[in-house]
């Protein structure tokens, strides 16, 4: 893919800009040039729903409202990221043309109202979209201002109406050829549900098939393939029009872990957007973890959205205050919004940009946060917070396209995650795939290491160490890989719940699969499921850590024991072991362990190598630091993730970009504070 980079050296802060909502407001609209200016702002994104305000009846094009704008953020010195309408369409077009609303998966036919709810086949809505769309493209494709195409709106969900059942079976057809080989794949005759014609193939559904495993991953896997087709009709015009202008799409994480977005595999849609951008909104200040834990899942997600192109992304969307649907919306207290924001540059980002600018006046956003209030004024906390991180922004503006190197992979996949909550059999409620992940993540972030957070089809070579727990489908391909990468002299680490089925959610019949045996030097026999009260206890090199959830019971063929089980039929059974093989090493924990181990385990492994982190700043628990590079240049970031003030000790002399000055020695953080250092290579 071409590489297509944005025009702009400043770090991008600004956001979603809905100028159509005021178009009546003549005033407000006038005062917003200047309170853009005042806020620090320079990077706003238009046209995000706005398809009623463009083509208000069939086929008529009110352009100029949004002409006016640009050429006024132009002249202000700004740029704008320019968004394509189809994340809403007008009620003209759902009264005219049905087909474009979704039906659900229990087979009702959705009414217009909200958003999201077109449907991704439908002919009309792919005409209507290109229609338009081309129209954007001619006529602002050579606007000075035009930064990049920002497509749809957080895509997501899916619709069952017959256009998309139609082509399902297309898709089904192209990658199974025979209803036999179907069949095989998706266990037919169990509960006979052997196929004998394509047509009677139905998408999943709560009054349907919702039992046939293979089925419901496909099913999930043709939607990803579904909506980056429809993304990709969408950037058709687009890239005729302006063929160096980037694209993106924003994607979205599940908020209350902040795990990855469950419905769209993110690592297939990335191949086709020039730059990851994402809406992040974490809920600061909660009453259930601690700022530092939700500091940790943050950074895992991110690290995650940065891995998927290994490159700079963008924060699309975050709140400069509280959100409107969270099930609190707390507002950030003093320090935490420069904090965050701090934090999306130190993990990769090159923006903060917000959703919204403007407070809407009405509907269900209207006490959404928003960097401008009702009140239009400039003297408000939250606007005086925007504006410091508007002039930091400027200050460290040298961090624009520095990137992030590790040598430790966390392997994320999409896939494994759908199936295995797709799984009848271990525990409902803790199975959290994602959320062991995060805890594995937690023992490097807390010692400041960089980490990518890559998906199965990254390259694994360059990693010294790839973590690889609860992968649970592992095709014969990704085995192969990680055999090579050990063979060659990789480590790896795997746990409980991995390796159990292959790419169509039938399980491997060897036992587990020959290879993996191989690679650990054991053999699965079991997955014990503990009750939540249950606990076991792993004895590990004297000392003793707590078990829950899941304890694997399996035997050795070749690996050393590093740890036993302390109670149940299985004490003094295996539970962690390592296995040479090839050149590497390759480690199988057993247990769900107590995060006390993991941090344990792992500090041990650490120590063998020289991982990229800070090794400069000593610090207590709750600050982090995170480093980016450029060629020439470390850049620490240190952040105060606690409601205390702390110090921390720089062993060497640094610049700090925000205060302009050479620091060394101790140095005291205040509540949320953060530096900015840079240290010449
Ligand atoms: C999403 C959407 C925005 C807005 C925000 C509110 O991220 O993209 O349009 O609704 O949520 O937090």
């Amino acid at each position: 893919m071409t590489k297509r980079r944005l025009a702009e050296s400043r770090l991008l802060h600004g956001g979603d800009y809905n100028p159509d909502q005021w178009l009546q407001y003549p005033d407000i609209l006038k005062d917003d040039l200047r309170l853009m200016k005042l806020a620090k702002t320079t990077t706003f994104t238009l046209g995000v729903f706005a398809w009623s305000a463009l083509e208000p009846t069939e086929g008529n094009f009110q352009f100029e409202w949004l002409d006016e704008r640009m050429d006024a953020i132009h002249q202000m010195g700004g740029k704008v990221i320019l968004a394509t309408p189809s994340g809403a369409r007008p009620a003209w077009m759902s009264e005219k043309y049905p087909e474009v609303l979704r039906t659900a998966e229990n087979r009702q036919k959705l009414l217009h109202g909200g958003r999201h709810n077109h449907c991704f086949s439908s002919p009309i809505y792919r005409e209507k979209v290109a229609i338009i769309n081309r129209k954007l493209a001619e006529r602002y494709g050579s606007h000075p201002a035009l930064l990049m195409w920002h497509i749809s709106n957080e895509y997501g969900g899916d619709c069952h109406c017959d256009l998309c059942q139609e082509n399902f079976r297309t898709w089904l057809k192209s990658k199974y050829s025979t209803l036999d080989q179907l069949n095989h794949a998706w266990w037919g005759p169990f509960w006979s549900h052997t196929i004998t014609n394509w047509s009677q193939i139905e998408s999943p559904s709560s009054i349907g098939e919702n039992m046939v495993h293979g089925l419901t991953l496909d099913w999930k896997r043709f939607v990803t393939d579904q909506t980056i087709d429809f993304y990709q009709q969408e950037i058709i015009p687009l890239r005729e029009q302006t063929p160096n202008i980037p694209i993106t799409t924003n994607f979205m994480a599940d908020t209350h872990d902040l795990i990855p977005f469950q419905s769209l595999n993110y690592s297939e849609f990335a191949k086709h957007v020039d730059i990851v951008s994402w809406d992040c909104y974490p809920a600061w200040h909660n009453d259930w973890e601690e700022t530092k834990d939700l500091a940790m899942k943050v950074g895992f997600i991110n690290d995650l959205y940065r891995s998927l192109k290994q490159q700079p992304f963008l924060i699309m969307e975050c709140t400069p205050s509280g959100v409107n649907w969270h099930d609190v919306n707390k507002t950030k207290r003093p320090g935490m919004h420069m904090l965050s924001s701090m934090q999306f540059i130190a993990h990769g980002s090159d923006s903060v940009l917000y959703f919204q600018w403007r407070k809407s006046r009405g509907s269900s956003e209207k006490f959404h946060g928003a960097v401008v209030d009702h009140d239009n004024s400039e003297q408000n906390r939250v606007f005086q917070d925007v504006k410091a991180v508007g002039e930091v922004l400027e200050k460290i503006k040298e961090v624009k396209d520095t990137n992030k190197h590790a040598k430790v992979a966390i392997i994320y996949d999409w896939e494994s995650n759908w199936a295995l909550n797709d799984a009848q059999g271990f525990a409902k409620a803790t199975k959290q795939y994602p959320q062991t992940l995060q805890k594995h993540y937690s023992s490097f972030w807390k010692r400041d290491i960089s980490v990518d957070v890559v998906t199965p089809s990254h390259e694994l070579d360059k990693y010294d160490l790839v973590l690889a727990p609860m992968l649970y489908l592992m095709s014969e391909e990704i085995i192969t890989k990680l055999e090579k990468y050990v063979q060659n002299g990789g480590n790896l680490v795997s746990s409980y719940i991995s390796g159990l089925v292959n790419e169509t959610d039938l399980a491997y019949l060897s036992g587990w699969p020959t290879k993996l045996q191989n690679i650990f030097g054991i053999d699965v026999k079991e997955t014990d499921t503990l009750y939540p009260k249950d606990r076991n206890v792993l004895q590990y090199k004297g000392r003793h850590y707590e078990i829950k959830d899941y304890c694997t019971l399996f035997e050795t063929k070749g690996a050393s024991v590093l740890g036993t089980y302390g109670e149940d039929f299985y004490q003094g059974n295996p539970a962690v072991t390592v296995n040479d093989f090839g050149k590497g090493k390759a480690y199988f924990l057993g247990g769900r362990t107590e995060q006390a181990f993991l941090d344990d385990f792992y500090q041990e492994l650490i120590e063998n190598f020289n991982f990229p982190g800070n090794k400069a700043i000593s610090h207590p628990l709750g600050v982090s630091v995170q480093l980016r590079e450029s060629e020439t240049h470390h850049y620490y970031f240190v952040m105060n993730f606690t409601e205390k003030k702390q110090h921390v000790e720089l062993k060497e002399s640094f610049y700090e970009l925000v205060s302009e000055r050479d620091i060394n020695g101790e140095v005291e953080l205040p509540i949320y504070g953060t530096l900015v250092l840079r240290k010449e290579k």
